[in-house]
Formats: C-alpha cells, structure tokens, sequence
C-alpha cells in the first residue's frame, strides 16, 4: 500500500469563511508528516476533517485504498479506521489517576460487564514503561494526571493512542507550551510511533522542533497548500526563507 490517506480537493466553509480552498493530502504508511503554516492558514481544520470532525463541503478521501463516504464520515468511523488526534487540550483531567485516564471512554471491562481495574492498571503499567519509557512518575498507574510534565502528557496522549491500535497518529502543536526538555520528549514519542511502522501527522508552527522528526513538510498558506517536500529535499534555512516569504507576501 502507497497511499494510507488521500485527501483531493479538499474544500471547507465556516460560514462565509473559505477555511480551506481545495485541498490535496495525502500521508504514507510509516511517514511522518509536518503541516507547517501561519495561524489561520488552515491546518487545525485540514486535520479535523481528517479526524471526522468537520464535514468537508467538497472533496474526496480515501483512507488504506477505500473511498470514504464522507457524508457519513465522523470521529467513530475514523477511529475505526485507525485516525486517532491528539489535541492540544486533550481533555486530561488533572486529579484522575492515569489508568482512568487511559481508559476514559473505553474501559476493559470482565465477563459480567464489570471495569476490570486490575487489568486497566496493569495495561497501563506496561503503557508508560514499554511504550513510553517514562520514568518520572515511578511507574504508578495511581498516580494523578497533575503530577506528569507536559511532555509527559503528550506521551501519554500518544501511547493511548497506540495502545488502542491507532495507525494514524494526528498531534495538533505537541510542542507548545514546553520547555526544551520537553520538547525533546515529546520529539522522541513522535519518533516511536514511525519505529512502530504507524503514520503521524504533526501541526506545528515550529519549524525547528517537527524539522527533527518529519519526513516530509507540507507548507500551507490561507487555506491552500502551498507546497510539499520531502526532507531530503529541503533544508530548514530554504523552509523558514518560503514560510516568510508567504507571511511577507500576506502583508504587502
Ligand atoms: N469552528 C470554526 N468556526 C469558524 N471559523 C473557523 C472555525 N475553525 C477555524 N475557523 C477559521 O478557519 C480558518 C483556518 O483556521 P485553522 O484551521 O484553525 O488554522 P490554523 O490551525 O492553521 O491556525 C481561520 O480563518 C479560522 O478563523
Ligand atoms: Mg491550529
């Protein structure tokens, strides 16, 4: 399989505003996308219609080969299809133990119907030593979601959703807020989903935190893509000089 997402002439309105303008996507198994852009170009928007939470007024998508219906597509059927987002807010309640956290909205439960705690725990265990290797916490999965770092909590974000068997991984700015250490955490949990052979899709607007992790840059700019190369292809110096240039050209 070459294409795992594929996203044609993606267009979307949010009242008289044209979010985004005819888009084309597309992500590889194992591939690590950074969406880069100005604030409001269109980013947070592209991946929640990816994610199934905004309906797209035109455009087509198909996921792992199969066209998607996209009138029928949302946020349950993108997770059965492995689409799993992370967003910036995660909804991480600062007093809950983290195995309730993990399993907020999906619990393991026995034979009669009953949350198996046990079994939660000890999942979650495995999730924050083998996953994610964190060390900071000593490993208690009683321990309340207010004692991880920031970047912590990403990971934890992000081996939930491997853990639940996501193939697409989706972070919408991982990065903000984080100190450096952080970020170099966070940088390393993004690396772990491609050591896994799962793809992600990372917003950012900054170019020199995704420019070590990405594959592949793709540039947006008012609701358009702008342009898409492979890293390879392009050094930090030349992304930064077209990412200016497009800001520059928005204010003349
Ligand atoms: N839910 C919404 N309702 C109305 N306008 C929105 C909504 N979400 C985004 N927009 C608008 O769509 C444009 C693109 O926003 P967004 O995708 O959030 O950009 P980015 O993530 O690149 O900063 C902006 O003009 C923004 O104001
Ligand atoms: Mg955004």
């Amino acid at each position: 399989m070459d294409k795992l997402v594929e996203m044609k002439g993606i267009v979307k309105f949010f009242g008289h505003v044209e979010a985004l303008r005819g888009v084309d996507f597309s992500l590889k198994r194992g591939e690590i996308v950074a969406l880069l852009g100005d604030n409001g170009a269109g980013k947070s928007t592209l991946i929640k219609v990816l994610s199934g939470v905004h309906r797209p007024d035109r455009g087509t998508m198909s996921v792992s080969g199969e066209d998607i219906d996209l009138d029928r597509y949302g946020v349950a059927r993108a997770r059965s299809l492995g689409i799993e987002t992370v967003y910036q807010e995660r909804s991480l309640g600062e007093k809950q133990p983290l195995w309730r956290n993990v399993f907020m909205g999906r619990h393991l439960t026995n034979r009669w119907g009953v949350i198996d705690v046990s079994r939660e725990k000890r999942d979650t265990m495995d999730l924050l030593s083998s996953v994610l290797g964190l060390r900071g916490v000593g490993l208690d999965p009683d321990a309340s979601v207010g004692t991880l770092s920031g970047g912590e909590r990403q990971g934890l974000a992000i081996g939930r959703a491997m853990y639940f068997g996501a193939e697409i991984i989706v972070l919408d700015e991982p990065t903000t807020a984080l100190s450096l250490g952080e970020v170099s955490k966070v940088l390393s949990f993004i690396r772990s989903i491609k050591e896994d052979g799962r793809s992600c899709v990372v917003v950012s607007h900054d170019l020199g935190h995704v420019a070590q992790v990405a594959d592949r840059f793709v540039l947006m700019d008012r609701g358009r893509v702008e342009s898409s190369y492979p890293r390879d292809e392009v050094t930090v110096d030349e992304l930064m000089k077209a990412m200016l240039h497009l800001v520059n050209g928005e204010a003349s």
